[in-house]
């Protein structure tokens, strides 16, 4: 038995995730932007003694304190940073605006590497120690054969490079920091013609975590288990 943290968790593969973990009877912590979308989550709390939900809006690093403040010293053993936003879908080239462009870069890039170190001596006292950012092959230089969205593009790839060096940093301290890319999945933002469906990707995901070695830290995969190029 672990104890989960799992941002954006009210929709999509953050709910998901939750319901997996809470199926194998896991501790969860599970954190919702705004109450007013989150009912699913809410009603989730009620029936289980093991789910404990928390208010954070990662765009905001006054809600980022208050939720680490609000944390304690709960030990956590797989924190998920899995908050993301597509952010504008025409950002095709002639189409790229800064006032588009940065919140997109604060929400998938930036809230990720604070929420870590405001939380880092709650994954310190877990014991699994196992760091998961959810990413895309969007994010892949190497892969990028479709030209375009660049500000989905350029976050996933920034986010890939901090969580890159975050492995580096805590490899010391016996972390396991990886980047998974769900695959193209039917959620809100993967849209109706996702190649999978949130069950499958979220499975695959812990699977994939749960086979995690120290020798995969700083390692880019999909829900598979595969390799991605950076
Ligand atoms: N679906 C795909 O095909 C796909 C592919 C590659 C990668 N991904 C990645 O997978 C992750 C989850 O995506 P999804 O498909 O489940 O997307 P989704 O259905 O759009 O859900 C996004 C989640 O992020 C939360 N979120 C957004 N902004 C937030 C903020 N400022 N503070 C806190 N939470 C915030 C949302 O909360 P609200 O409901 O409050 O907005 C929601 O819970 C993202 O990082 C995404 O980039 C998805």
């Amino acid at each position: 038995m672990v104890t989960v943290l799992v941002t954006g968790a009210n929709r999509g593969l953050g709910l998901e995730f939750i319901s997996h973990y809470l199926d194998r009877g896991d501790h969860v912590i599970a954190t919702y932007r705004d109450i007013a979308s989150s009912s699913e989550l809410i009603k989730m709390s009620e029936d289980h003694d093991n789910l404990m939900t928390f208010n954070l809006d990662v765009d905001s690093e006054k809600s980022l304190t208050n939720f680490s403040k609000q944390l304690g010293n709960i030990p956590i053993d797989i924190f998920i940073n899995n908050a993301g936003i597509y952010g504008p879908r025409n950002s095709s080239f002639g189409h790229v605006g800064t006032e588009t462009w940065i919140p997109v870069l604060r929400i998938n890039t930036i809230a990720p590497v604070l929420l870590t170190q405001l939380i880092i001596d709650n994954l310190r006292n877990g014991s699994v120690k196992k760091l998961i950012y959810i990413t895309s092959k969007m994010g892949s230089i190497d892969d990028n054969s479709g030209g375009g969205s660049y500000v989905y593009r350029s976050t996933k790839a920034a986010l890939n490079a901090v969580v890159k060096s975050l492995s580096i940093d805590l490899k010391n301290e016996g972390m396991i920091v990886t980047l998974l890319h769900p695959g193209w999945v039917q959620t809100d933002m993967g849209g109706p013609n996702g190649l999978i469906d949130k069950n499958t990707s979220v499975s695959g995901m812990i699977k994939v975590i749960d086979g995690l070695e120290q020798a995969q830290s700083g390692s880019f995969l999909d829900y598979t288990g595969c390799h991605i190029p950076w």
